[in-house]
């Protein structure tokens, strides 16, 4: 099998996905907020690409449990209940609730992923259940991608980094039989950098920056805790919900 990592979802083609399994990371803060939302009771998470388009389907679905939530350029839609932060999916706000996202990369990201076999959302703050479900379909010979949704086009350092940890806990010490893409190396790198400290590629990080520089420095922190939302989000008919707590089982539901 193989583990691959791209550092952006750019020019990600069907044939890369299909049968897949699909791992997307925007750790700084769409699949973080999305973890948080899941793990305090969001029935489900719609990714949509644009503001307009979330708009549109809410007036479509037309329920009263519906919520609007998104930035463009790092700062709440106008007119949206919720941003993109974790801390705002408080158990108050989202309980029972379905969230309709849209965010700059990160749910456009998850987007691009469709066509594949199975598509999950990790973070650190999933990170656990995202690396037993990893485990167990590379254990399954199922091939894996993880998805980086980069910054405006370009890599990040902390959805990077944030996918070496990821392919560690995969790998669990061994090497899969057809390899590892560059990226995936490279990401590995990352980790021995690194080592454990979620905080310093988060904080040091262009996304980290220009987020504390803006006020939401308590994002960078809230993202930086591992396991704070063990919910492992996952993407099926449009809709992004938790999926069942087993590993194996979580896998084979794709
Ligand atoms: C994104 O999807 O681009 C990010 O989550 C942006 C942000 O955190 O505001």
């Amino acid at each position: 099998m193989k583990l691959d990592v791209v550092f952006t979802p750019q020019g990600l083609l069907p044939a890369d996905v299909a049968g897949r399994t699909v791992f997307v990371i925007d750790i700084l803060r769409a699949t973080t907020a999305m973890c948080a939302a899941l793990a305090n009771g969001a029935k489900a998470v719609i990714p949509v690409a644009s503001s307009e388009e979330a708009v549109r389907l809410a007036q479509t679905i037309g329920s009263a449990d519906l919520l609007l939530a998104g930035e463009q350029n790092c700062v709440r839609v106008p007119g949206f209940h919720l941003g993109n932060s974790p801390l705002e999916m408080t158990d108050e706000m989202v309980r029972g609730r379905t969230i309709i996202m849209t965010t700059t990369n990160g749910t456009k990201a998850m987007l691009a992923t469709q066509g594949a076999g199975a598509v999950y959302a990790a973070a650190a703050a999933n990170l656990s259940l995202a690396g037993a479900a990893a485990r167990s379909a590379l254990e399954q010979h199922h091939d894996m991608l993880i998805v980086c949704a980069g910054r405006d086009g370009s890599f990040a350092l902390d959805d990077a980094y944030a996918a070496g940890r990821l392919a560690v806990a995969a790998l669990g010490g061994r090497k899969p039989r057809k390899g590892l893409n560059d990226a995936a190396l490279a990401a590995l790198d990352l980790v021995r950098r690194y080592g454990d400290a979620w905080q310093r590629p988060l904080s040091y990080s262009r996304g980290g920056r220009e987020l504390t520089r803006l006020g939401f420095r308590a994002d960078v922190e809230d993202a930086a805790r591992m396991d704070a939302y063990p919910v492992l989000p996952h993407l099926h008919d449009r809709r992004i919900t938790a999926a069942p707590v087993e590993p194996a089982s979580a896998t084979a539901a794709g």
